[in-house]
């Protein structure tokens, strides 16, 4: 896969040299200061094998004063970084565009403390989500954010993108659910900001400038998160759709019906479905008879076993006979359960197999979601397979254009288009994702000339020199007098 990148190398950054590296191994611990190429070469690469940058040196610092250190020189001598966590992001934004040096908090994995009464935990942010939630499993309390990249991504990269996942319909953003942090600036300054309070309306709330900031405003260290306790009792359905419609009424009489235990609403379309029987080994369609026009996943979490299984039982019959699904399962275990969830989540990697993948992450009205799908099938016609998926309880579509190579021709029929279109729609062009390099050039169809002038100002204030994550988010025409 390739992607052509058309922005030059800011030539104000400097080039890194041996008293560098010198200087990095005097500060860092054996084995922190990276030059290896093969290690290299996976930092330089980004998970869909996009984006590549040519980075010659890869720190891992192991506590907030190594950070503070690594930036406050970088900053002096103008040396360009990019954070970088699990590195699964999606647009970009966690490999070096040109020589940056990255610096990834992976070593800095510690919990720190689990206020057992209140469910706050305290971690650095190199923690993978996976072991954050197996060790709050032990305590009786989960994480609020759920992803399929739990495996490898960090929640430092993830309070930097605000990922979103298949929770976030019950538990809400990371903007509600993360209480604090502690963030190193460009030029080495530690801003504690790691606060445990549920209520604190004390001046400007700096931290929800750095959620969602993709490392453009500094390096996140540590992060106090509120954390719901964990119950006892999860269901899980996979439901088949004839049209959209049904799936949208699906979701109205899902909030209504289900309430308080309704805990994710996903959905797929068939050529989602299709794709990930097709490319992944050992998934097998829970309607064996044949493909339906669209899947919903329903999970409810609750109190009381019985009485959360009666009512999705309940919920399955009144949606079958209202006509609005054609066919429903419910998981009989865990087992099966994740293998349900194995198709919804799979669907990321089955596109990855397939050839050349074009992502675009939407937020759009419910009601209009879907028409997207459906027009850039009409306009690209059989030369590519368009996939529809996502969090459809929170407006969030994934629109993916998979074709056997990348292709300039199947390109511009898709850009400007699907940008025009949301903004025509008053969407927004990154629902969860970020805008990393992919879309920094693309801000403005989402956020008006005045919001991203306010923007670069915050940046150019709190990273004079522009070190941090260059080339993303913002479009480069506005560090240009
Ligand atoms: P990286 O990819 O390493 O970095 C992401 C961005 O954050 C970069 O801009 C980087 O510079 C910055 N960054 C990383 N760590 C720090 C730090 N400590 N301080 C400052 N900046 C930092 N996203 C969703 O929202 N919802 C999903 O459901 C979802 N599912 C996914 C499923 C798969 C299979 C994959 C591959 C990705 C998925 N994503 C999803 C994308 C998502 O953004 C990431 O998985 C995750 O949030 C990124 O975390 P990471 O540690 O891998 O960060
Ligand atoms: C998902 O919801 O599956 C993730 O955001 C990844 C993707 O969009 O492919
Ligand atoms: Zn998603």
């Amino acid at each position: 896969g390739s992607t052509t990148i058309n922005i030059q190398r800011n030539p104000s950054f400097s080039m890194i040299n041996s008293d560098d590296i010198n200087y990095f191994r005097d500060i860092l611990d054996d084995n922190t200061v990276i030059q290896d190429e093969d290690r290299l070469s996976s930092a330089n690469i980004d998970w869909m094998r996009k984006y590549k940058g040519s980075s010659k040196l890869l720190l891992l610092p192991k506590d907030t004063d190594e950070v503070s250190k690594i930036l406050r020189y970088c900053n002096s001598r103008r040396l360009a970084v990019v954070p970088q966590g699990g590195n699964t992001g999606l647009v970009g934004g966690s490999v070096p565009v040109y020589d940056e040096v990255i610096v990834n908090v992976g070593l800095m994995n510690k919990i720190i403390s689990l206020d057992k009464v209140s469910g706050i935990l305290k971690c650095e942010a190199g923690c993978i989500l996976q072991n954050l939630d197996s060790f709050l499993a032990n305590e009786c309390y989960l994480m609020p954010i759920d992803l399929g990249a739990k495996g490898s991504c960090q929640i430092g990269g993830n309070v930097s993108t605000n990922a979103g996942g298949l929770h976030f319909v019950r538990y809400g953003s990371l903007h509600g659910n993360v209480l604090g942090l502690e963030v190193v600036l460009a030029d080495g300054t530690v801003l504690d900001m790691l606060g445990s309070l549920r209520k604190d309306n004390t001046g400007y709330d700096l931290k929800h400038l750095f959620i969602g900031s993709e490392g453009t405003l500094g390096i996140i260290t540590k992060v106090s998160i509120l954390t719901p306790a964990r119950l006892s009792s999860t269901n899980l359905a996979f439901l088949a759709c004839e049209d959209y419609s049904s799936c949208q009424e699906l979701l109205l009489k899902a909030k209504r019906g289900l309430g308080e235990v309704l805990s994710a609403f996903e959905f797929l379309d068939t050529n989602s479905m299709d794709l990930v029987l097709d490319k992944l080994e050992g998934v097998r369609n829970p309607f064996p008879s044949s493909l339906h026009k669209f899947y919903v996943l329903i999970e409810t979490t609750g109190t009381d076993d019985s009485y959360d299984r009666a009512k999705l039982e309940t919920f399955l019959v009144n949606s079958m006979e209202g006509g609005l699904i054609s066919d429903g399962v419910i998981a009989q275990d865990i087992n099966q359960a994740s293998s349900f969830w194995r198709i919804r989540e799979g669907i990321t990697e089955a596109l990855m197999k397939a050839g050349a993948v074009y992502k675009y992450d939407l937020s759009l009205p419910v009601e209009k979601l879907y028409d997207i799908v459906v027009e850039m099938q009409l306009r690209l016609g059989s030369s590519a397979k368009v996939c529809g998926y996502g969090h459809l309880g929170d407006g969030n579509l994934h629109l993916n254009i998979s074709t056997p190579n990348y292709d300039d021709n199947v390109f511009a029929q898709i850009e400007p288009f699907v940008y025009e279109w949301t903004a025509e729609h008053r969407g927004s062009i990154s629902a969860e994702h970020g805008l990393g390099l992919m879309k920094a050039d693309k801000i403005h169809y989402s956020k008006s000339t005045e919001t991203v002038r306010l923007m670069a100002s915050i940046k150019k204030l709190v990273d004079p020199n522009g070190i941090m994550n260059p080339y993303k988010v913002l479009p480069q025409s506005i560090y240009s007098p």
